[in-house]
């Protein structure tokens, strides 16, 4: 009886997972524009296409706390509100994209200098394009064929990547982070997934940390205070809220059930 109703709820879950991402939020599930986010407050009405911003480039070499944090990035789509002002004074994109920069000994391509037209040689349309930018489809598969393979997401197995050394994102910028002395790491615990024959869920705030820092968990997307003080169902996972702010969005999706619910049941 017990197992009829864990499947019942299982196939549930299965539906929401792919209304949530066939039916509302139309998120394509093709590896090169997974944690691709279109920016579009103000450059349509500039008369640009708007900007596209693809994870899988930035986060292959910087850290998302670099971003979320020192830089301020929102995780959430439009809501930093970038304009060109901001980037023309540092700000946001420009902090690497000013021309001066420099990453693996290049210097990173400048944005939005407004007294400048689009053309081939000002670089505007790398960012002001609508996705379809072929050349970064290429770029991607490129990328991605040196990577450890996975079944999902972006179909890199972005952990292994960084334990195998074969990407070591920069955490640091000189002049935008601070160096404030790093917080105690707190312990890995297991999360009970309250449902009998469900793995729980071994969550590792040790790695998350390295990945995220603490700020962009607390108290944003976990309150935190208290193991146990948040009660937060798998159907609000696939809502993209908790672990789902992420895990639907930019790090390994929700069909990979079993890289969660990895402990054994008692
Ligand atoms: C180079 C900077 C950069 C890095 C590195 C980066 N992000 Fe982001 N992220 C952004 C920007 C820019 C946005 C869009 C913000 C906006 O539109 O206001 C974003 C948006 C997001 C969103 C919302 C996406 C959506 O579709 O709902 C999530 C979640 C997110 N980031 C998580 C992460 C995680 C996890 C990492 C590390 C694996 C990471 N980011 C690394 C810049 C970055
Ligand atoms: C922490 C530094 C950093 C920040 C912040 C950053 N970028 Fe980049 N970006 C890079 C580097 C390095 C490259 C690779 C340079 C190259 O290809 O010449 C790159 C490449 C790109 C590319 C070309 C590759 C691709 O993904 O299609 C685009 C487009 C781009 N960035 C857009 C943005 C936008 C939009 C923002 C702000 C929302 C942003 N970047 C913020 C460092 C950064
Ligand atoms: C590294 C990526 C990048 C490059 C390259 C870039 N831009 Fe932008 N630009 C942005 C982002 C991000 C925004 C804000 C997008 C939004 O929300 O509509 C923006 C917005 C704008 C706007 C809208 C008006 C405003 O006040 O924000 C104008 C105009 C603009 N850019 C001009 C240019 C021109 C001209 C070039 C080429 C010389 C250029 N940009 C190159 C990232 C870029
Ligand atoms: C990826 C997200 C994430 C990151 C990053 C993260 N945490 Fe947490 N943290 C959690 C979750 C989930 C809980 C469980 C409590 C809850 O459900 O609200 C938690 C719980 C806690 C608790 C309560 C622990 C207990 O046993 O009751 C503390 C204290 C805490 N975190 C501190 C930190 C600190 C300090 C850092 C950085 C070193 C950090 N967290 C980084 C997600 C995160
Ligand atoms: C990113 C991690 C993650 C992934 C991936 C994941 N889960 Fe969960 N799951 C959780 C967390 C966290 C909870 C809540 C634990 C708690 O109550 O503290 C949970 C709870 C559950 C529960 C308990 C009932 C409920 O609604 O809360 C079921 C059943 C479940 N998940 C099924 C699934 C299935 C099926 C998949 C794959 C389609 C899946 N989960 C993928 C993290 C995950
Ligand atoms: C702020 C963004 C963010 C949030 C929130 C988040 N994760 Fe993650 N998580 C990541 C990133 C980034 C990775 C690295 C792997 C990747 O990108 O696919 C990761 C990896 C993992 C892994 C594999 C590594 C390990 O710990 O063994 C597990 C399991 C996991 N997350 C579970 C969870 C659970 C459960 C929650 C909610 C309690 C959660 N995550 C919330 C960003 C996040």
């Amino acid at each position: 009886m017990k197992k009829i109703l864990f499947l019942a709820s299982l196939m549930i879950l299965t539906c929401a997972l792919s209304f949530a991402q066939d039916g509302v939020k139309k998120k394509r599930q093709r590896a090169y524009d997974y944690g691709q986010v279109i920016l579009s407050n103000f450059s349509e009405k500039a008369g640009l296409p708007p900007v596209t911003f693809n994870h899988w480039t930035h986060r292959s070499k910087y850290t998302c706390r670099l971003c979320h944090l020192d830089l301020a990035f929102e995780m959430r789509p439009n809501a930093t509100e970038i304009s060109a002002d901001d980037i023309q004074q540092g700000f946001y994109c420009g902090a690497c994209h000013n021309g001066t920069s420099r990453h693996d000994g290049q210097t990173i391509f400048a944005a939005c200098d407004t007294t400048q037209k689009p053309s081939k040689t000002t670089n505007c349309e790398r960012c002001h394009q609508p996705g379809k930018d072929p050349q970064m489809k290429a770029n991607f598969y490129a990328f991605s064929k040196n990577m450890p393979a996975d079944r999902f997401g972006n179909k890199i197995n972005w952990e292994l990547a960084e334990e195998q050394g074969l990407i070591t994102p920069i955490d640091f910028i000189e002049g935008v982070s601070s160096h404030s002395a790093p917080m105690p790491v707190q312990k890995d615990f297991a999360l009970n997934a309250g449902v009998e024959s469900m793995p729980n869920i071994l969550f590792s705030h040790q790695k998350h940390t390295v990945w995220n820092g603490c700020q962009t968990c607390h108290p944003d997307i976990f309150v935190g205070v208290k193991k146990g003080a948040t009660t937060y169902s798998m159907i609000e996972i696939f809502e993209q809220k908790y672990c789902g702010a992420c895990h639907s969005t930019v790090a390994f999706p929700l069909q990979e059930c079993q890289r969660c619910h990895t402990e054994p049941v008692q």
